[in-house]
């Protein structure tokens, strides 16, 4: 059993906490320190297969498969394959078009959830050639799969899954970057850019971790809301998904996230004052695209504080001063590239819940209903 920190409260805490250590193991395991070449070979992927690929599904549940969604853009740009993301719970009970040159990847912290199990096996019976990435080792998943990606997030004892999707992103990150580098849609040197991002994100993560504080103040105004609304656009609405989960698991407040793009398209209607808005806004200021959508993004902010919506805002260090104009709390992350941003955008959205969580005195490490590996379908 692992054993609590006394610095910490809760399991929860001190996972969230150990995340700039988990993420330096995972990397350090995926580069090697002298070449910063990749190291990934338990994929078991052979490089002619990975040049004949033409379709990725990646199956999951729950945070896991939040992590995937956030995969589906990672491996769509560094590899320039179509992915598909789909419920595990969904997966299993159809009968799945498999192409003959598809990876099939089945993300799991546990290694043991009934349902990604299920979806390897009709997989496999596919004949789909599958990778399991898992936290734990040598668990079903990642026995029965034809290779493995460890994420290296050592034993989380928390149900609230924290470091596991950090390090999961990382891993499809990896693994993004080697596809492309194998299948040439990465040059050398974007190869290389990409290591360096990766190698600088542990103390980006350290540096998140600074907002601790201030999400603690903010979590006290926001104990008391009946429900919340989390939005994220492109790369990010995965992280408003995931952020909206974590609070409903650790604190049983209704919270639902959405495409930030979506919000004029009906949900618009239902925002007022009596329901917070948390909005992941960060930007890669050297990616005029990530720019735009951050732009188009502000002019929501300013419409909907304008009506009284308290918003909560997720932003990039640069940033600060222009959101804060219009949101009541704003939560800072170093300026990162669009891709690896998602990785510190949850930092402080697990912290929210898990301050509002203790605020409500929840049970925060073991919320009512619900297990850590759920073994049955
Ligand atoms: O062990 P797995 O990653 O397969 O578990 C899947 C979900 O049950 C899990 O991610 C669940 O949603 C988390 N406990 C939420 O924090």
């Amino acid at each position: 059993m692992e054993v609590l920190d006394p610095r910490f409260r809760h399991y929860m805490l001190q996972e969230i906490h150990a995340q700039p250590r988990t993420a330096l193991e995972a990397v350090a395991q995926y580069l090697s320190p002298e070449n910063r070449t990749k190291s990934i070979a338990g994929i078991a992927l052979p490089e002619e297969q990975v040049q004949k690929l033409e379709r990725v599904s990646i199956i999951a549940s729950g945070t896991s498969r939040h992590a995937g969604m956030v995969g589906e853009f990672m491996l769509e740009r560094l590899a320039r394959l179509p992915v598909k993301v789909d419920f595990a719970s969904q997966y299993c009970y159809r009968d799945p078009l498999t192409e003959h040159n598809e990876l099939t990847v089945l993300l799991s912290q546990s290694g043991t959830t009934a349902d990604t199990l299920s979806a390897l096996r009709q997989a496999k019976s596919k004949n789909a050639r599958t990778i399991a990435i898992c936290n734990v080792q040598d668990a079903p998943l990642a026995r029965e799969a034809d290779g493995v990606l460890y994420t290296h997030a050592g034993i989380e004892v928390s149900v609230a899954a924290t470091k596991s999707f950090t390090a999961q992103l990382i891993a499809l990150y990896a693994l993004g970057v080697h596809l492309g580098h194998t299948r040439r849609s990465l040059s050398a040197q974007e190869t290389r850019d990409h290591m360096n991002d990766l190698m600088a994100l542990p103390e980006k993560i350290e540096a998140t971790l600074a907002c601790a504080a201030a999400v603690e103040v903010g979590a006290k105004k926001m104990k008391d809301a009946k429900s919340f609304l989390f939005l994220g656009r492109d790369i990010s609405y995965p992280i408003a998904l995931e952020g909206a989960l974590k609070l409903k698991e650790t604190s049983y407040i209704h919270a639902e996230g959405m495409p930030t793009g979506e919000m004029k398209h009906g949900p618009n209607a239902m925002v007022d004052e009596h329901l917070p808005v948390v909005m992941v806004l960060t930007r890669d200021a050297t990616d005029p695209q990530s720019t735009l959508r951050w732009e188009r993004s502000v002019a929501l902010l300013e419409e909907i504080a304008e009506r009284g919506v308290q918003v909560t805002a997720i932003v990039c260090q640069d940033d600060v001063a222009t959101v804060a104009k219009h949101a009541n709390s704003v939560f800072a992350v170093p300026a990162a590239s669009t891709l690896l941003l998602p990785v510190l955008e949850i930092i402080p959205l697990q912290l929210l819940a898990y301050h509002i969580a203790v605020l409500k005195g929840m049970n925060v490490d073991s919320p009512r209903n619900l297990s850590k590996s759920v073994t049955v379908e």
